[in-house]
């Protein structure tokens, strides 16, 4: 099974492409994860995102193309895949297909998530994080079982640099750009499927799950 889950900032993409890989066996690539990580550690990639990052502007297509090609090349390539929040520019859609083609691999589906700008502000502004596994959790919504503590992991959770109010409506806007290009590249291959992404989270889930079973993957 090889997925894309598309949608705005705080839509649920990390939260269900934990479920989905953990549930399914998909090896989870999160190109957000993969950068903060990189900015973390302080590595040569993560000093070149750096400044997009914290602002909440995307970093260059080819940067992040490159760090997608990287975990497909070599012995580590996934077979069965779930991606979270890549790729999100027509540039990025165009270099994963290349991808793909090289690797003889074929998509199963792309999972929009629907999710409204009001509801978005509410998610983000009450969102922590674990710096280790990079679960999200919500203050009120999706509380972790001790009180800021990772339930997996134990480490105190942390909030993202970028989850201030005028960083996430600078990538709502991002988003709402970059967003009907990505529709007009899936739809007419018969790719792409909306989800409401409001509701529980298992029920979210229990959406998208409904879906594969209907493609057949
Ligand atoms: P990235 O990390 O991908 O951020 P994003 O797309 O803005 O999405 P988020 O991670 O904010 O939200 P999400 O949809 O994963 O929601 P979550 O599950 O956490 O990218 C960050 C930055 O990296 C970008 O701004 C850019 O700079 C760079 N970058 C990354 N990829 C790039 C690319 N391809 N090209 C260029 N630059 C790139 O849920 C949100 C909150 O809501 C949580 O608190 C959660 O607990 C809660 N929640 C989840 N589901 C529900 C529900 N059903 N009901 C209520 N609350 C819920
Ligand atoms: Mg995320």
């Amino acid at each position: 099974m090889r997925l894309i889950l598309l949608g705005p900032p705080g839509s649920g993409k990390g939260t269900q492409a934990k479920l989905l890989s953990s549930r399914l066996n998909l090896a989870h690539v999160g190109t957000g994860d993969i950068l903060r990580e990189a900015v973390r550690q302080n590595t040569p990639l993560g000093l070149k995102v750096k400044p997009y990052i914290g602002p909440g502007k995307l970093a260059p297509d080819d940067l992040v193309n490159e760090v997608v090609s990287e975990r497909f090349r070599g012995d580590k390539r996934p077979e069965r895949f779930v991606m979270d929040g890549y790729p999100r520019t027509l540039a990025q859609a165009a270099s994963f297909d290349q991808l793909l083609r090289q690797e003889f691999m074929d998509l199963s589906a792309v999972i929009l998530l629907v999710v409204e700008d009001s509801e978005i502000i509410k998610r983000l502004t009450g969102r922590l994080i674990c710096p280790n596994c990079k679960r999200p959790y919500h203050l009120v919504n999706n509380p972790p079982r001790s009180d800021r503590v990772c339930d997996d992991c134990g480490l105190p959770l942390i909030q993202r640099s970028d989850d201030q109010e005028p960083t996430v409506r600078k990538r709502l806007s991002d988003y709402r750009a970059n967003t009907p290009g990505l529709i007009g590249h899936y739809q007419p291959r018969g790719l792409l499927h909306e989800v409401a992404g409001v509701g529980e989270i298992e029920e979210i889930y229990g959406r998208i799950h409904q879906v594969l079973v209907q493609v057949g993957a």
